[in-house]
């Protein structure tokens, strides 16, 4: 059967990339959420002031970093796994140094080094322009680590390395950290404190990117309709701004309309949305120019109200609902896609069915379905016993993730015999002759190649589907873009 559970991005490698005359070779991999793999490509551009190229073989590699995730336990083994695989590589050249980057590192800090010999650096997500001196402190045979939470850094000077880029499709960091404090969650812990990036700052790495031929960006952060920038961009100090500052704020809404105004035949996409946080202007600027997609990635986690408490998710199910509406009346064709956990402590069978319901009311698109997994030091973990046994759980998962596909399914059809407009990103996985590209909704669509190019905007219209791809014929370019 299809999988209509996005899966989520695997460990990978990034393609050579560097100045000029520089010697040393870097090998690093991504696990993770999207800006794992974003600060990946800023980690790229520091080293490579530093005299790194990056490779894909691990064998050539001088230095290996592995940039990890810790949202679930499972992620954290991967990691593990790998370094074993890295130990391996480390015998046949005892030269090669490997650092640990991302929530991992931030997590367990020097407890790595000891847990895992074969490791030389631990440098959490905020410390990546001290890796120069990481390095070169490891370079003098010594083990480094630096895992310092800022309330200031966001990469903003750092124009990234585009890694493994199929040039048409791109990152942009807006925000970095959490303060939600959802009570599973590990990132407030591994990302820190809520800060924003400067505007100006977001508008020019669109633009060197629109000048680069990309044609798609996706603003990232944990919380994206928290952003706001007031001179200042960390949240918990918004407070204490002055009067004009906080007049003259900007928030999501204003940066999408300033993003979308200043680059018209930019597509723009974003991602993730706390529900509790979306506002109505953030619809009503999407609703408002063409060029920002219409889609919504809108974890809920739960249907039930009594766990969403538990979650400490700062919304009901009642508004969540009026949430949905509320989207669908302003942008009646928007996909929208979830995030689900099964099993969370003291989950019931009615708030399990609650879930099931809430997923009848909206028909996602398609969602990212996951089983609870307690986190160490998260509120949860310290306060509610992981009490649904593991069967249950996996159970529960399955019938969300089966719901999933009907409604993928069904949300598909609703495509059959339109005309859409697809961004043509690459060759297809299945097939050499076809392209592969997603209409305004995110929606995989593939295609005959024809006289087509990466990166043409093109009208497809959709003849066929699966749970998971709409397929279809070229018809002709798009006007609009
Ligand atoms: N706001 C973030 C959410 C990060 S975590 C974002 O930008 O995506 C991504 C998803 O992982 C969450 O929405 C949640 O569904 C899932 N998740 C987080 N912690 C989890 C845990 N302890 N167990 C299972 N799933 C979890
Ligand atoms: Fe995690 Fe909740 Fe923030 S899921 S990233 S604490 S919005």
């Amino acid at each position: 059967m299809e999988k209509t559970i996005r899966e989520e991005q695997q460990g990978t490698a990034l393609e050579l990339r560097g100045k000029d005359g520089n010697k040393r070779k870097l090998y690093i991999e991504s696990y993770g959420c999207q800006m794992n793999f974003s600060d990946s490509e800023i980690v790229a551009s520091i080293l490579g002031q530093e005299g790194f190229n990056t490779t894909q073989e691990m064998e050539e590699a001088d230095l290996i970093l592995v940039n990890t995730c810790s949202i679930r336990e499972k992620a954290e083994l991967t990691v593990r796994k790998r370094l074993e695989k890295f130990n391996a590589v480390k015998r046949d050249n005892p030269n090669l140094k490997v650092g640990v980057l991302g929530c991992m590192a931030e997590r367990l800090k020097s407890q790595l080094l000891e847990e895992e010999q074969i490791v030389d650096m631990v440098v959490g997500p905020d410390a990546y322009k001290d890796l120069p001196n990481l390095v070169r402190e490891v370079d003098e045979g010594q083990q480094a680590v630096n895992v310092i939470l800022s309330k200031e850094e966001t990469y903003g000077d750092v124009a990234p390395v585009r890694l493994n880029s199929n040039g048409v499709t791109a990152f942009v960091s807006i925000t970095r950290g959490c303060d939600n404090m959802c009570t599973f969650c590990v990132v407030p812990f591994t990302r820190g404190r809520e800060r924003s990036r400067d505007p100006q700052s977001i508008l020019q790495e669109v633009g060197q990117l629109w000048e680069k031929g990309f044609k798609e960006v996706t603003l990232l952060g944990q919380n994206v309709d928290s952003y706001l920038w007031y001179g200042g961009g960390l949240k918990k100090d918004f407070e204490k701004a002055s009067a004009i500052q906080q007049a003259t704020a900007v928030n999501f809404a204003n940066l999408l309309d300033q993003v979308a105004t200043a680059y018209p035949k930019m597509r723009i996409r974003f991602s993730t949305s706390n529900p509790q946080d979306m506002t109505v202007d953030v619809i009503e600027s999407m609703a408002r120019h063409r060029n920002i997609c219409n889609y919504i990635h809108l974890p809920v986690q739960s249907g039930s109200d009594r766990v969403l408490k538990a979650m400490n998710r700062l919304h009901t199910r009642e508004e969540y609902m009026a949430l949905i509406d509320t989207i669908r009346n302003l942008i009646p064709d928007c996909g929208i896609s979830q995030d689900m956990i099964a099993g969370f402590p003291t989950e019931t069978e009615e708030d399990h069915q609650q879930t099931l319901s809430l997923m009848e009311y909206v028909k996602y698109d398609f969602g990212f379905m996951f089983a609870y997994s307690e986190r160490p030091g998260t509120l949860a973990a310290r306060k509610l016993e992981d009490d649904i046994p593991e069967p249950v759980k996996k159970r529960r998962l399955r019938e969300i993730i089966e719901l999933q596909q009907q409604h993928s399914r069904l949300r598909n059809e609703q495509h059959l015999g339109k005309v859409e407009e697809v961004l043509i990103e690459g060759t297809s996985k299945k097939s050499d002759a076809q392209w592969m590209g997603r209409n305004t909704q995110n929606t995989v669509v593939v295609f005959p190649k024809e006289q087509y190019k990466v990166g043409d905007f093109v009208m497809v219209e959709i003849q066929d589907c699966t749970s998971a791809t709409l397929i279809g014929k070229a018809v002709g370019y798009s006007q609009n873009m």
